[in-house]
């Protein structure tokens, strides 16, 4: 018999046949396939038999619109199966979960004849209120990195790709698509890049879409350093990179520096600019190859998968959701065992949020359920009794005003009950694509709610379901607090299952829960102006900084409660069985060469998984150090009375920082520190370990005094400066336009008031009459923040670029630059 082809050697017949074929193609046809043929397809050819390959949004599920398309989640799609957002993904810490979830999706891309899915989205929560916080993993970057690759290999295990998205430092929805990202090289490769480099060493991404902000000046679409010196280079990625939709400012740039694919599919607005620049060999004819070359390989490798003819099971996929709703759930509160309850419990449900769940978030990756469990229906149908729970909205969802008629039926359930579990969370309106949070609030009228209830009982339980921290005033005087966040379809018989203890809670927070929005140190700086956002607060993001500033918390990254207890026993060294003493740095791989250990008890009654974490810091040091930092994780399955001996993996990576005067990982050689535990505040083993070789501790750099006093936040513009190595780049000015000025930007003109007009009214035509709260803020920031380029990109022809320019130059007064344009229009 023979042996199936390795994935190296079909790589490799790929390319070799992918070479011969653009070989074989005009530059014409060679541009016109770095560029999609529709909103969601690439361009095929067909006298090779290159089929039209279909890319499709997610990542908690496929958005594949057979009708109209749009990237803000506007029209229909095909039903599929809703998983939790990756927010809630990531409060699994389960690998094997991720990989299961990413196998589903790939099957039921198959089934759809769908090439590439649109995710994961690894960026980082720098703040609590990027709107697009439920999309992303964590707060740090090694969880976001394990999460992202293993739900990539579960995705491309079934034949067909993943983007990596969004590439990089998109870390915010203001003003996206024109933001200039000022961060340091340092912050830079330790925080914001290697959730996308781990990725990518792990899974090799078939796709990686670069995001649309400017990152120290360049946009990442022509941004030679991230995309050819960094991603291909250095980390080895031999996928495609994507733009993100509309992301393209100068498509040859964008050719030169790696970015080899433009979407959506404009009519080829950029070809005539693509071949001029070979004209003059400001681009290679070998730089536009090496781009087609890697679409048709992207297009060779889907091939056997749409040859499938292959169906999914709905009812398995329903509940292998389930599972990672289950896994999402975190508890964060649970005084004197109050969850999980019995179902003789005399319950009242409250809050309109169990009778219309909020379980997706909103914009592109929104998808069409193939069914939704409703949480008061699930709770019904659990306990089975002649006798439902009552049930009052307390709230409406589509307005936030104090509806006290609510709130009174609302006691009356509550005076009369044992027990009352409140559903509270964030309406669409508060967290979307486009737009960020402008405060980490309940809705008031929810809270008001919740403070009446808290007077009438003291058995209160609050489940939340959002995308991203919220603040908790209320956290004292409730009894159990249940963070559910966007559980996606299964979501509500999940929340049913851990409420009665069908399901032991085991989820642990991917990120920090702030007491206040200002606690964040990057608060003073998010989302900074417009055109230009700086990173001023460098490494201390998430736990790195409220951790080693001391400051309190609501709830510290890695907790999570279970209805079970652990005791943690023995840190050892896996090779000796002795506590460990000491390392050689240069005998350690990159990530891994040191093995340690410990045992983990389960001391409850209930059988649960726990999440250990490993934390390492640095004693000794002479660059500026978060006190501990996530370097490795395993999740356990433990019997009541069971222990389980966990390892974990370490390499240089977990002891380096990086250099930004030699541009590499550094180890200094020292005294460190590793810890083992429950959550990043709840440590319970720890050692300290000598790093033997690696480079000298000198004394710090006083310019970055700021930065060693974290807790002052004291990041000014000197500090700033010295961190970045150079002055802090000038926002340019608004005036004179150019292409890449906003819709808002030229409101003021004649010409920006007819633009914008025309824009809205051809957006429009695409949404229903009654535009509720979360689309208007949805279609404002996309209309205002819109660049002038994207119209040609929009208007599919309609708005040609000669006529962009003649209204740019229009609108800045240069009226003989206008007539020329007029006089040559077209002719380029
Ligand atoms: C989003 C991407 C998405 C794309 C296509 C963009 O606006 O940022 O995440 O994949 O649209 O819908």
């Amino acid at each position: 018999m023979m042996n199936s082809p390795t994935p190296e050697l079909l790589d490799r017949v790929h390319r070799e046949t992918a070479t011969d074929m653009v070989r074989q193609l005009s530059n014409v046809e060679k541009a016109s396939l770095c560029t999609g043929r529709t909103f969601w397809e690439l361009q095929g050819v067909e006298r090779f038999n290159l089929p039209s390959i279909w890319v499709t949004d997610g990542p908690h599920g496929l958005r594949k619109q057979q009708g109209d398309s749009d990237h803000i989640g506007l029209s229909d799609s095909v039903p599929a199966i809703c998983f939790p957002t990756a927010v809630g993904l990531a409060s699994s810490w389960n690998r094997g979960l991720l990989m299961a979830v990413g196998e589903a999706l790939g099957q039921a891309c198959v089934a759809e004849q769908v090439s590439v899915l649109l995710g994961p989205g690894v960026n980082i929560k720098r703040s609590p209120l990027c709107g697009r916080n439920f999309e992303y993993f964590s707060e740090d970057p090694y969880l976001s990195g394990e999460m992202g690759a293993a739900w990539v290999q579960g995705v491309q295990s079934e034949g067909v790709g993943a983007s990596l998205k969004h590439y990089a430092a998109n870390n915010q929805e203001g003003h996206r698509m024109v933001v200039d990202a000022v961060i340091d090289e340092r912050t830079l490769r330790e925080i914001y890049l290697p959730g996308f480099e781990i990725t990518v060493r792990k899974a090799q991404p078939w796709t990686v879409m670069c995001s649309y902000n400017l990152l120290n000046g360049t946009y990442l679409a022509e941004n030679h350093l991230l995309l050819t010196r960094i991603l291909k280079e250095e980390w080895g990625h031999t996928g495609l990179i994507v733009s993100d939709w509309g992301a393209c400012n100068d498509r040859v740039k964008g050719i030169a520096a790696g970015l080899e694919l433009e979407m959506p599919g404009n009519g080829g607005i950029h070809t005539p600019a693509v071949l001029a620049a070979l004209a003059c060999g400001e681009l290679s004819e070998a730089q536009l190859d090496a781009a087609a070359i890697r679409v048709v390989e992207l297009i060779l490798k889907s091939r056997p998968a749409l040859e499938r003819n292959a169906t999914y099971d709905r009812d398995a996929h329903h509940l292998i959701a389930r599972r990672a709703a289950e896994e999402s759930c975190v508890l964060l509160k649970n005084a004197a065992g109050l969850l999980p309850l019995s179902k003789q419990e005399n319950v009242a449900i409250i809050g309109a949020l169990a009778a219309t769940p909020r379980f997706q978030g909103s914009g592109s990756s929104q998808i069409n359920p193939t069914q939704l469990d409703i949480p008061l229906e699930e709770i019904r149908n659990l306990l089975a009794t002649d006798n439902p729970p009552p049930f009052a909205p307390g709230y409406s969802l589509t307005h936030d005003d104090i509806d006290q008629q609510l709130i009174e039926d609302a006691l009356t359930l509550a005076r009369d009950a044992g027990t009352v579990v409140l559903f509270a969370g964030l309406p669409d309106s508060y967290e979307s694509e486009g737009f960020d949070r402008n405060h980490m609030r309940l809705p008031a009228a929810q809270l008001k709610l919740i403070e009446a209830v808290m007077r009438v009982t003291d058995r209160l339980v609050v489940v939340l379901q959002n995308g991203a921290p919220v603040e908790v005033p209320f956290l004292d005087q409730v009894g159990a607090l249940l963070e559910t966040y966007l559980g996606g379809q299964a979501g509500g018989s999940a929340v049913a299952r851990v409420l009665f203890g069908e399901v032991n809670p085991s989820g642990k927070l991917a990120e920090t829960f702030p007491l206040r929005l200002e606690d964040a140190a990057c608060h003073d700086w998010f989302p900074g102006e417009p055109r230009q956002v700086q990173y001023r607060e460098g490494l201390w993001v998430g736990y790195r900084f409220f951790d080693t500033s001391e400051t309190p918390v609501a709830f510290p990254f890695g907790h999570g409660l279970s209805y079970t207890t652990f005791t943690y026993h023995q840190l050892r060294d896996a090779e000796t069985d002795l506590p460990p003493e000491q390392v050689d740095s240069d005998q350690l791989g990159e990530w891994d060469g040191l093995t340690v250990k410990c045992d983990i008890e389960n001391t409850g009654a209930v059988a649960g998984y726990e999440i250990a974490q490993l934390y390492i810091g640095a004693d000794t040091h002479s660059v500026y150090r978060p006190r501990r930092e996530l370097r490795d994780f395993v999740k356990v399955w433990l019997e009541p009375g069971q222990t389980h001996t966990v390892v974990f993996e370490l390499g240089r990576r977990g002891f380096a920082y990086w250099d930004k005067d030699v541009h590499d990982w550094m180890v200094e050689a020292g005294d460190y520190r590793i810890g083992i535990g429950a959550s990043s505040a709840d440590l319970r083993l720890s050692c300290g370990l000598k790093v033997l070789s690696g480079t000298a501790a000198t004394p710090p750099n006083p310019a970055l005094q700021a930065y060693l006093e974290p807790g002052k936040r004291t990041f000014d513009t000197a500090a700033f400066t010295a961190l970045l190595g150079q002055p802090i780049p000038k926002v340019n000015p608004t005036f004179p336009y150019h292409p890449n000025s906003t819709l808002g930007e030229i409101r003021g003109t004649f010409i920006g008031r007819k633009l914008h007009k025309l824009v809205l009214r051809s957006v429009k035509e695409m949404v229903p009459d009654e535009v509720d709260e979360k689309l208007d803020r949805i279609l404002g920031a996309m209309l205002g923040e819109m660049p002038l380029r994207n119209l040609v990109m929009l208007s599919g022809g309609k708005f040609p670029p000669w006529l962009l320019t003649l209204c740019i130059h229009l609108m800045n007064g240069q009226y003989w630059h206008a007539l020329k344009t007029l006089i040559s229009r077209g002719k380029r």
